[in-house]
């Protein structure tokens, strides 16, 4: 299929124009398609012959599908542990790790051959109660420090890339623009090189990484937090803490505007020439308008993607792809009641505007065209 490289969200590939539809419902590859026994290429394929690992967020309650497995098995070189590794899942009582959950899709990754991303090691949003009770009343590095240790020690063979840190920046916190969260209350802003200095005790040859959302589009808040994030990352190079990588959400929404691509190109390639790595970590697609046919919103999302992947994708300092999620029923983005109530009268038949369609497989596991944007991105990155 004939296919023209995107230079942005405005333009529309062939791959994505209603001609290639027909081409590529007709090859059996995208939605409404006959099923795809053999399939063109897998992500995970067409990713490694573009230097890259695809992966895919799970959550270890979706491997009792027997569908989702299929698709993962096919499609991901890497699996993300979608909640599982956070630390308010493996220690929700201090001493009592829960580990039955990672352990389950640390075997699934084993069993076929892959990796995991480590997602994450420290998380505002995922202190437990009692660590966040001690960490406020004066406790000690030592319960962050065992948290660390234990987690890289049981699932680090597994994994080459680890988010240390997760979302460390807060535009309009602090006038270092990092976040004002448990951990810094407790340790100052030093805490992010004390992690991943403790993380790479652990695991000295996983590439360690902070990862960051709202990075990607061209707003204030977004260039606000490009800019505090790319500090950081100075800062820590400088200091020689061992950061080796910088993650980008991607957690991309329709309904945000034009995406930066210019800025994310100069953004990626300041983190490369500070020595760093740069992943796409948890890419997904928030819909705005959910009351036309699916193929066409399966259209805009793709075309939305494509625009944001030729921004990114092409520089060497990638080094993953990940999305969050690979089949819409499984993602936590959510049609929610506000989404409804922007289209009176619609669904009163009782029909439903079904899942957001957002990430590359459909919620029968069949491929979309967003699917064929990863392929197409993968193929058009240049080769070293
Ligand atoms: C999300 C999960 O997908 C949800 O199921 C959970 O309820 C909350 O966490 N950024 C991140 C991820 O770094 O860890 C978040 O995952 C999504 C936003």
């Amino acid at each position: 299929m004939p296919t023209k490289r995107p230079s942005n969200g405005s333009t529309t590939p062939d791959y994505l124009s209603r001609r290639g539809l027909i081409a590529g419902a007709a090859a059996g590859s995208l939605v409404g398609g006959p099923s795809w026994a053999s399939p063109p290429a897998t992500l995970a394929g067409a990713a490694r012959a573009a230097g890259l690992r695809f992966g895919a967020a799970v959550r270890a309650s979706a491997l009792d599908q027997p569908r989702l497995r299929d698709v993962l098995a096919r499609e991901a070189a890497t699996l993300t542990p979608e909640l599982e590794l956070k630390w308010a899942a493996l220690e929700p009582a201090a001493g009592r790790r829960h580990e039955a959950g990672a352990d389950r899709i640390a075997a699934f990754a084993r069993g076929h051959g892959k990796r995991l991303r480590g997602h994450t090691l420290l998380w505002h949003r995922s202190v437990p109660d009692w660590a966040a009770r001690e960490l406020a009343s004066g406790g000690g590095w030592d319960i962050v420090a065992r948290h660390i240790d234990a987690t890289v020690g049981r699932y680090g063979a597994l994994v080459d890339e680890w988010d240390v840190v997760n979302e460390p920046i807060e535009i309009g916190a602090r006038p270092d623009g990092l976040r004002a969260n448990a951990f810094i209350d407790a340790f100052g802003s030093d805490y992010i090189a004390r992690a991943l200095r403790a993380a790479h005790a652990a695991a000295p040859r996983a590439r360690l990484f902070v990862n960051e959302y709202d990075l990607e589009y061209d707003l204030p808040a977004h260039r606000a937090r490009r800019a505090a994030l790319l500090r950081l990352a100075t800062t820590l190079i400088e200091r020689g803490v061992p950061l080796h990588g910088v993650g980008i959400q991607a957690h991309l929404d329709l309904g945000k505007g034009e995406l930066a691509t210019d800025e994310l190109r100069g953004f990626v390639a300041a983190l490369a020439a500070l020595g760093l790595t740069v992943a796409v970590t948890e890419l997904d697609c928030k819909e705005v308008d959910y009351i036309r046919p699916a193929d066409e919103r399966d259209r805009l999302v793709a075309a939305h993607v494509a625009g944001f992947l030729a921004a990114v994708l092409p520089h060497p300092a990638i080094s993953s792809a990940s999305c969050w999620g690979l089949t819409d029923d499984q993602s936590w983005l959510e049609v929610t009641a506000a989404d409804r109530a922007r289209f009176p009268g619609a669904w009163a038949d009782g029909s439903s505007p079904g899942f957001n369609r957002g990430l590359p497989f459909d919620a029968a596991g069949r491929p979309k065209a967003m699917r064929d944007a990863l392929l197409a991105a993968f193929a058009a990155r240049p080769r070293s």
